[in-house]
């Protein structure tokens, strides 16, 4: 943090700017890289795009050999122009449109997942050579965004599916499946895994050969040593989802069949981004507000940057913002705390990013960052909600990340991209 606090103060015109800054902090996301390497080495994960589109973190997953799940032909586009080789790309949305099947076809973007009959439909029309997963409903309720209320199929419909799937001619490779954003219970994998496999036995009973177990995204964005203590780790999570692999798939079935070619994939979104950006925002303006019996109770601020910008998770769950005044020690020691409200700046009164903030007094024209803000809170419209700017993008990379880059031979192509997006070699 202390990097990127330097790094801030660096690059940046504190003084005269008064836009938002995202920082993108490259070694964070390459220690996630190799913690999954080392914790699930069978798992190939395939980045959720979704949860930050940013092309220089694509472009850096991409070097690495992560693949990408893709929920729109616009996605797709992206990062095959980045470079991404279509066998490295799901198309993860169960619901697509007829040109972004049409597209995929074109494109071989051949692995994808379904739900429902009406899909199968579209797909036997457009893409009836794709390699299809069947995506199936798990217990998501110890999750922060529950998924399975709108996507999956009971088993019932699973095994209704795969019969029509099998008349219709088209090609059944495996399950996927997702146990809810922020899983909270590694247990949820190890449910869902057994399921599949169930789902896996009915499809070999008719005849389908299944070869892939998609086990989704829900793992902690967050690293382990700043999670609560009730709160589940990537760790744990590991442990549980190696174990489930083997209980469930590492044997031979009561068929005979084996297992030995399963293909395991995964599509993480929060864990690759969420803890590689940092978000600096300016005080814009700023309120005492006193009630009827003239006290002063709080103080509002108004920042930068608000809920239609990257603070888009103070409405849809609730996030709790943790504000870091870009202030010395010394004048914070000085500075009395005061419950204070802190709002985006368009005129909307949704635009609050943090009610109840318990913030050391600030002025005018100081700067707020944000750590973590990596993930489904990216703005990258340069004009938003009623004309406020986007953040400005930033690319920290240290001493570190670069070595581990030269490394494996992607430093030079990787920098010369990033020259666009307001990277500067320090
Ligand atoms: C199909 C699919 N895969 C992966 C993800 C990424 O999930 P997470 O960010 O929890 O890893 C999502 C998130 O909505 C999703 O819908």
């Amino acid at each position: 943090m202390n990097d990127i606090i330097e790094f801030n103060r660096n690059n940046i015109d504190l003084n005269n700017s008064e836009l938002p800054y995202s920082i993108f902090n490259v070694e964070d996301v390459i220690e996630k890289y190799s913690q999954w390497c080392r914790l699930m080495p069978r798992i190939r994960p395939y980045y959720a795009v979704k949860a930050n589109p940013s092309l220089p973190l694509l472009k850096v997953l991409n070097k690495l050999g992560v693949g990408f799940d893709c929920a729109s032909q616009h996605e797709i586009e992206t990062v095959l122009e980045l470079g991404a080789k279509p066998e490295s790309i799901i198309f993860a949305n169960t619901c697509k449109t007829n040109a972004s099947l049409v597209y995929s076809r074109d494109e071989d973007i051949d692995l994808m997942t379904f739900d429902c009959l009406e899909e199968l439909k579209k797909i036997q029309i457009r893409h009836p050579e794709a390699r299809l997963l069947v995506r199936i409903k798990v217990d998501d309720t110890d999750s922060k965004v529950r998924l399975n209320r709108k996507f999956g199929c009971s088993m019932t419909d699973a095994l209704n599916l795969l019969s029509a799937a099998k008349q219709m001619g088209l090609f059944v490779i495996g399950v996927a499946f997702h146990v809810g954003s922020g899983a909270q219970s590694a247990d949820a994998y190890d449910l869902a895994i057994a399921r599949a496999r169930q789902v896996f036995d009915m499809a070999e009973a008719l005849g389908y050969k299944m070869s892939v177990l998609d086990i989704g995204g829900g793992f902690p964005g967050l690293w382990s040593h700043s999670l609560d203590n009730n709160e589940i780790t990537f760790e744990q999570m590991a442990k549980v989802v190696n174990t489930a692999i083997d209980k469930h798939f590492a044997t031979i079935d009561d068929n005979g069949h084996w297992y030995d070619n399963l293909t395991v994939m995964a599509e993480p979104g929060t864990y690759f981004c969420e803890t590689a950006f940092t978000v600096l925002t300016r005080v814009l303006s700023r309120r005492e507000v006193s009630d009827d019996q003239n006290n002063w109770p709080h103080i509002m601020y108004t920042l930068n940057d608000g809920a239609y910008g990257s603070f888009k998770d103070s409405i849809y769950i609730r996030k709790v913002y943790e504000p870091i005044p870009l202030l010395s020690s010394d004048i914070i020691a000085k500075r009395q705390p005061y419950n204070s409200i802190l709002w985006g700046p368009t005129c909307c009164s949704q635009d609050c990013i943090q009610d109840n903030c318990p913030l050391v007094e600030m002025f005018i024209g100081e700067w707020l960052m944000f750590a973590n803000m990596g993930a489904y809170s990216t703005n990258f419209d340069n004009i938003g909600f009623n004309g406020m700017p986007a953040p400005v993008y930033r690319i920290y990379v240290s001493y570190k990340a670069k070595q581990v880059l030269i490394k494996r031979n992607v430093w030079k192509p990787i920098r010369s991209y990033f020259y666009q997006f307001g990277y500067n070699q320090q």
